[in-house]
């Protein structure tokens, strides 16, 4: 079960009109087309793992466990430190979780969802008893500046969740994921790994977020849908017995075509895209955090999450609070 949750931005925000002076958009165009209004975006001196070591801190203190307590890290991002090693032990270095095993999972917006499947996992052998799970992204560092049909889109931020044992009330119900490696070319850094090595993919640009805006859209409506139908058929529930629906915020056409599908009214999805953009796999535990703060989320709730990425990754968790 969630025993805590924490999330962290950076300092500086870049509205839909600041970007009408870097590219050739406008603010109606990207509130209309995507919800979006504001962005939080790093410094120079910011990294993934300071933004991840933040949330997870803040995680730690709700859940009011001390960081040796920590049996593994899991690491949800696609814009780590380094290639190598996995952002997940610079944050097990700066919080001093001195048991944990640390370890990236790299499934773009789905990133969260399939760490929560991990942890759970862990915990259910009996392999760990406290999890901390992490979502953290820069996607503005591999944002192409001159693309407005992908500059607009993307924001910095972590969340981060402890998990523990269940009580036997409380608990992750089902988690369900799935992928499509038939269709990574539609959302994509081509260049920087072994395949087109850094040098060539500088000359070609090709160290940037690629994206097929309009087939990733189709795409995502479908998988969305699927995912949240799956997991509730599969548990003998239905929208009615969902609390609040918390899907990945990439899009507000998305969440709205998701939450129609499991016959959800909007008063019970959570929606916060217009203040953060896509922040990929921080999306969705920096949203569990905001409702348990501002009471959206109470205990006893039930609560479905939902996300599309990369990959293409998507799937979908219930969780009782
Ligand atoms: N400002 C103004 N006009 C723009 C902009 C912009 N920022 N960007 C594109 N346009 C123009 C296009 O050039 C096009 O013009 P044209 O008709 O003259 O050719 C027109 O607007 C429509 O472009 P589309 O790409 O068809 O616009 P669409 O309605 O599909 O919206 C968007 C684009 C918002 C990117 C949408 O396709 C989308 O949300 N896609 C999914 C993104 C997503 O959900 N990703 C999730 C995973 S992300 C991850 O895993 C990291």
């Amino acid at each position: 079960m969630i025993i805590g949750t924490g999330r962290a931005v950076p300092k500086r925000v870049l509205t839909n009109f600041d970007l009408e002076k870097m590219v050739d958009t406008t603010d109606e165009w990207i509130r209309e087309r995507t919800g979006i209004e504001r962005r939080y975006i790093a410094d120079e001196k910011d990294t993934t793992s300071g933004l991840c070591a933040e949330a997870g801190r803040a995680a730690l203190q709700a859940a009011q466990i001390p960081a040796e307590k920590i049996d593994a890290i899991v690491l949800a991002t696609v814009t780590g430190d380094v290639t190598f090693p996995s952002t997940a032990c610079y944050v097990q270095e700066i919080l001093g979780a001195e048991n944990a095993a640390a370890f990236d999972i790299a499934a773009a917006c789905t990133g969260f969802i399939y760490g929560l499947s991990m942890a759970d996992s862990l915990i259910a052998s009996g392999k760990a008893q406290h999890v901390l799970v992490i979502g953290g992204e820069m996607l503005t560092r591999i944002t192409d500046w001159t693309d407005r049909a992908t500059c607009v889109l993307f924001g910095d931020a972590a969340g981060a969740a402890v998990l523990g044992p269940s009580d036997g009330k409380r608990g992750l119900i089902d988690t369900f994921m799935k992928s499509d490696g038939r269709l990574t070319h539609l959302l994509c850094m081509p260049g920087g790994g072994t395949k087109v090595p850094a040098d060539v993919a500088l000359a070609e640009r090709l160290m940037f977020l690629k994206m097929e805006g309009r087939e990733v859209f189709k795409h995502a409506v479908t998988a969305m849908g699927d995912a949240a139908e799956h997991i509730l058929a599969k548990n003998n529930l239905t929208g009615d017995d969902i609390h609040l629906l918390i899907p990945h915020q990439a899009n507000m056409r998305i969440i709205n075509a998701t939450a129609k599908r499991v016959g959800m009214p909007l008063e019970k999805v959570y929606v916060n895209v217009q203040n953060y953009g896509n922040t990929s796999a921080a999306s969705i535990p920096i949203a569990i955090d905001e409702a348990l703060e501002n009471g959206r989320l109470k205990s006893g709730d039930r609560c479905l999450l939902v996300a599309f990425g990369g990959g293409f990754t998507w799937g979908s968790v219930i969780v009782q609070f």
